[in-house]
């Protein structure tokens, strides 16, 4: 082994610690990744959400590969991200596994859903539910970047968005106070 190399090793607990830290502090919207249809459903809490572009209308969400939610997500070759509010953080607990329920039964634990043309679900509430076909899946470490082209748009209005943040859920306040003055 070179010695950069080694040191690099060395560093690696270390390194993987201040990244977790790192990785607190960036505030992020938290998400609702549902997959396949009404026959068959799943979906996972993510954070790791970013519009890609506009032409074509188009979106990226970084999946474990581990999540259950993933070789129906690849079967299916679609999604729907939901941009939860912030009166849905008991469905990101129940997305993201906190509860101790089955993943199938997920959806009977938390939240209303409507079909979206395609048939994948769609939250009730949140802010905007985005129905995507799978266009690319990319594999990077642990994860798949899913990129997905945008097919259907459902928006609603009024609420705060619910945000992550050390470990715990937030809002904007400002935007809560907006929301809460209309
Ligand atoms: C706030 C929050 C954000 C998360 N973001 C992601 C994410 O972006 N990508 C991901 O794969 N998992 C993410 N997770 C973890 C998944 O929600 C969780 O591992 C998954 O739903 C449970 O795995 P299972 O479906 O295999 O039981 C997040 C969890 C929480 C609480």
């Amino acid at each position: 082994m070179s010695e950069s190399v080694k040191m690099i090793a060395d560093q690696q607990p270390q390194l993987a610690d201040q990244f977790r830290q790192a990785m607190r502090e960036l505030a992020a919207a938290v998400h609702v990744i549902t997959t396949g249809d009404v026959n068959q459903r799943s979906g996972l809490t993510a954070t790791a959400v970013c519009s890609l572009s506009m032409e074509p209308a188009s979106i990226l969400v970084c999946v474990n590969k581990s999540a259950s939610a993933m070789p129906l997500l690849e079967k299916s070759g679609q999604f729907c991200v939901n941009i939860l509010g912030q009166q849905q953080s008991s469905v990101a607990d129940v997305f993201a596994g906190r509860t101790g329920c089955e993943a199938h039964e997920r959806f009977e634990e938390a939240g209303s859903w409507t079909p979206a043309w395609d048939g994948v679900e769609m939250l009730d509430g949140a802010l905007a539910n985005v129905v995507c076909d799978l266009t690319s899946a990319v594999e990077s470490g642990t994860h798949v970047i899913c990129i997905g082209q945008v097919k259907e748009v459902r928006l609603a209005s009024g609420s705060a968005p619910l945000i992550y943040s050390r470990q715990g859920y937030d809002t904007l306040l400002s935007t809560a106070q907006t929301s809460a003055a209309v």
